[in-house]
C-alpha cells in the first residue's frame, strides 16, 4: 500500500542530525537551579538519608561548593536553612546573623555573579513546623474568632516582610515566598521597596500543592509540622482553576517569577500557566520525585541519567524557564 507522502514523519527521525534539528525543547545548564541546605557549624557535610546525594552543608562548605557550581556554569542557587534552635515565632529567619542571611553574606562575598534565591518561609524555623504565626492564647495576636492552631495570616505577613529585608540586605538576589499565605508577594514587594531594595526580585511559589511529594525534605529540612497538615495554606491537589487565580493574583501583586511545585505530576498546571501568564515560569521538581528516581536507579529498575533527563526535558516542554533541581549537578554532568 503507499501512504500519501506527508503521512510520514519518521523521514525527519532518520538521523541524529535530522532529530537534532527538529527537536522543539532544549535543556541546558542555563535552565538549572540547585538547591542547598545549609545549617550551623563548621566543614559540615551531613548526607540526608532519604535524599540520596543530597547533603546540609555548613556555611563554609556551603560556600566551596558555590564555587564548584559557578564553575560548572549553574546560574543560581535556593537556599535553605536548618537553625541552630527554633522558636514560636521562627526568629532565625529574620535575625542579622540567622542561618540563612550568613551564607547569603558569605556566598555573595565568594561567588558575586551567582545569583542566590532565599526560600521564604517560616517551616524551618519554627518549633511547630508550620509556615507562620499559630493562633495561640498566649500569643499577642491571638484572635478568639479562630481555632487555635490556625496558620495567622496577616501576622505572618508583617514578619515575611521583615525577613525579606533582612535577606534581601545580605544580598540575596530573590526572595522566593513558599509559604502560600495570601498577600505575601504584595507585603514582601512593599517591605523590600521601603528598604531601597527595589532591585531585588520576588519567585513566587504561586501554585504550590499539598503534596506527599515533599516527604523526603521533611528529613532534610528538619521541619514537619508537630501536629496537623498544611492544608489550611497551599493548595488542593485537585484544583486548576484555583492554580490560575493565584497567577492573577501574585501578578498583580508584583511577582517577577511565578513557580509550580511540584513539578513532573503538575505539567498541566504548568502549561496552563505558560498560557495564562507571560512572566518567567519556574517549575520545582520536588525531593519526592527525585527520591523516587534515586530509589528506583539503586534497585537496577530505572536508568537514573535516562529517567532524570526525560523528566526535566518533560518540564521544560510544559513550558518551565527554569527548573529547580536536585539533580543540578548530574545535569551539568550528563549534558557535557
Ligand atoms: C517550605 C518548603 C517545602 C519545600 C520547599 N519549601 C516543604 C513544604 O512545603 O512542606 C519542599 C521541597 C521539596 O520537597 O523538595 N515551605
Amino acid at each position: 500500500m503507499s501512504l500519501y507522502p506527508a503521512l510520514r514523519p519518521r523521514r525527519l527521525r532518520r538521523n541524529p542530525n535530522l532529530r537534532r534539528m527538529i527537536r522543539e525543547s532544549t535543556l541546558s545548564v542555563d535552565n538549572l537551579i540547585a538547591p542547598l541546605f545549609i545549617r550551623t557549624g563548621h566543614d559540615v557535610r551531613h548526607p540526608i538519608a532519604s535524599m540520596p546525594g543530597q547533603f546540609q552543608l555548613s556555611v563554609d562548605t556551603a560556600t566551596r561548593e558555590v564555587e564548584e557550581l559557578a564553575e560548572m556554569g549553574i546560574p543560581a542557587v535556593l537556599l535553605f536553612g536548618i537553625p541552630a534552635t527554633k522558636d514560636a515565632v521562627g526568629s532565625d529567619n529574620y535575625d542579622v546573623d540567622g542561618i540563612v542571611p550568613s551564607a547569603i553574606r558569605a556566598i555573595k562575598q565568594a561567588v558575586p555573579e551567582m545569583v542566590v534565591i532565599s526560600d521564604m518561609c517560616f517551616c524551618e524555623y519554627t518549633d511547630h513546623g508550620h509556615c507562620g504565626l499559630l493562633n495561640q492564647p498566649d500569643s499577642p495576636h491571638y484572635d478568639e474568632h479562630l481555632p487555635e492552631g490556625y496558620l495567622l495570616n496577616d501576622a505572618t505577613l508583617t514578619l515575611l516582610g521583615q525577613a525579606s529585608v533582612v535577606h534581601a540586605e545580605a544580598g540575596a538576589d530573590i526572595i522566593a515566598p513558599s509559604g502560600m499565605i495570601d498577600g505575601m508577594v504584595a507585603t514582601i514587594r512593599a517591605a523590600l521597596d521601603d528598604a531601597d531594595l527595589s532591585h531585588t526580585a520576588i519567585m513566587s511559589y504561586a501554585a504550590k500543592f499539598h503534596s506527599s511529594f515533599y516527604g523526603p525534605f521533611r528529613d532534610a529540612a528538619e521541619s514537619p509540622p508537630s501536629f496537623g497538615d498544611r492544608r489550611q495554606y497551599q493548595m488542593d491537589i485537585a484544583n486548576t482553576r484555583e492554580a490560575l487565580k493565584e497567577v492573577v493574583l501574585d501578578e498583580g501583586e508584583g511577582a517577577d517569577i511565578l513557580m509550580v511545585k511540584p513539578a513532573l505530576p503538575y505539567l498541566d498546571i504548568l502549561q496552563r500557566m505558560r498560557e495564562y501568564s507571560n512572566l518567567p515560569l519556574a517549575a520545582y521538581q520536588v525531593s519526592g520525585e527525585y527520591s523516587m528516581i534515586k530509589a528506583s536507579a539503586a534497585h537496577g529498575w530505572l536508568d537514573e541519567r535516562q529517567v532524570a533527563l526525560e523528566s526535566l526535558m518533560a518540564i521544560r516542554r510544559a513550558g518551565a524557564d527554569m527548573i529547580i533541581t536536585y539533580f543540578a549537578r548530574d545535569v551539568v554532568h550528563w549534558l557535557s
